[in-house]
C-alpha cells in the first residue's frame, strides 16, 4: 500500500506521522520505506538520525521531489516494499498532486490549535476530491483518505470547537475520520530528534496513540 501523508498546511504533523506509522508498521514485520518529497528533507534527516543512532530496524529512506519523475520512482520503489509513506510538502504543488494520484491511501493530519488548519485543510480535500473524480473516470485504483486530528487538547474549548468542524469536513467532502486523535505531546517532538517512534520511546499515551493509528489504519486496508 502507498499511503500519503498530507496537507497543504504547515506543521500540522505530516512528518510526524509519517515517521511513527513507519515505526509502528515496521515492528509489526511489514517492510517499510518512507519516502521524503518535501525538499527541506525533515524526514530523510530523521532517518539518518536513526540509522546514527544505531537504533533497529532501521527504516529506509528515499528522497524524491522532482515532480516529472515522481510517480514512475515511487511505483518503482513500491515493487520492493509492503508499504510505502510519502511524507509530503506543505504546498499546493505539483509533487503533492502527484502524490495524491498515486497513492492508495491518504492520511490528512489536521492541528485543532486554529481555524487556518481548518481553511487550508479545505483546499487539499476540494482537490482530492477532483483527483478522486479523475481516477474512477480514469478506471484507476481508487484512492481513500481519512482526516486525522493531531495536537489535541480535550480541555481546551477552541480545540473541541475545531475537532468539531473536521468532523463536519469529513462528512461534507466524503471521507473518513480517524476515531483516535493525537494529543498535543513533548513526546512526539522528543522521539523525533532521537530518530525514534513514539511506540519505541517512554510516553505511554503517545504510544497507545499511534498503537490505536496503526490498527485503524490496517483495519481500513484491509477491509
Ligand atoms: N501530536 C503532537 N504533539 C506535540 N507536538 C507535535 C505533535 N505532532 C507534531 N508535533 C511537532 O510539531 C512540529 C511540526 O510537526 P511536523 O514537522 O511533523 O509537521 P509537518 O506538517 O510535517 O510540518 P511541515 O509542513 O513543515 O513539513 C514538530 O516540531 C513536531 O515535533
Ligand atoms: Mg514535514
Amino acid at each position: 500500500m502507498i499511503i500519503s501523508s498530507i496537507n497543504y498546511k504547515g506543521g500540522v504533523g505530516k512528518s510526524t506521522v509519517a515517521q511513527n506509522l513507519a515505526v509502528a508498521l515496521v515492528h509489526q514485520g511489514h517492510k517499510v520505506c518512507l519516502v521524503d518529497a518535501d525538499n527541506t528533507r525533515a524526514t530523510s534527516s530523521w532517518s539518518d538520525r536513526r540509522d546514527e543512532n544505531g537504533i533497529e530496524p532501521s527504516i529506509p529512506c528515499i528522497s524524491l521531489t522532482n515532480p516529472k519523475s515522481f510517480a514512475k520512482q515511487v511505483r518503482a520503489q513500491y515493487e520492493q516494499y509492503d508499504v510505502l509513506i510519502i511524507d509530503c510538502p506543505p504546498a499546493l504543488s505539483p509533487i503533492a498532486v502527484k502524490a495524491m494520484y498515486t497513492s492508495h491511501f491518504l492520511i490528512i493530519p489536521i492541528s485543532t490549535t486554529g481555524g487556518s488548519d481548518v481553511w487550508v485543510s479545505e483546499q487539499l480535500l476540494e482537490k482530492f476530491q477532483e483527483i478522486r473524480e479523475a481516477k474512477d473516470d480514469a478506471g484507476d485504483d481508487p484512492v481513500n483518505a481519512q482526516l486525522l486530528v493531531n495536537m489535541h487538547r480535550s480541555n481546551v474549548t477552541l480545540h473541541t470547537l475545531a475537532a468539531g468542524i473536521v468532523e463536519q469536513l469529513a462528512e461534507t467532502y466524503e471521507v473518513g475520520l480517524f476515531k483516535v486523535k493525537l494529543g498535543n505531546r513533548v513526546a512526539y517532538g522528543e522521539a523525533n530528534v532521537s530518530g525514534l517512534g513514539v511506540v519505541e520511546y517512554s510516553d505511554r499515551k503517545a504510544k497507545v496513540e499511534i498503537d490505536r493509528l496503526t490498527r485503524e489504519l490496517v483495519a481500513l486496508a484491509t477491509a
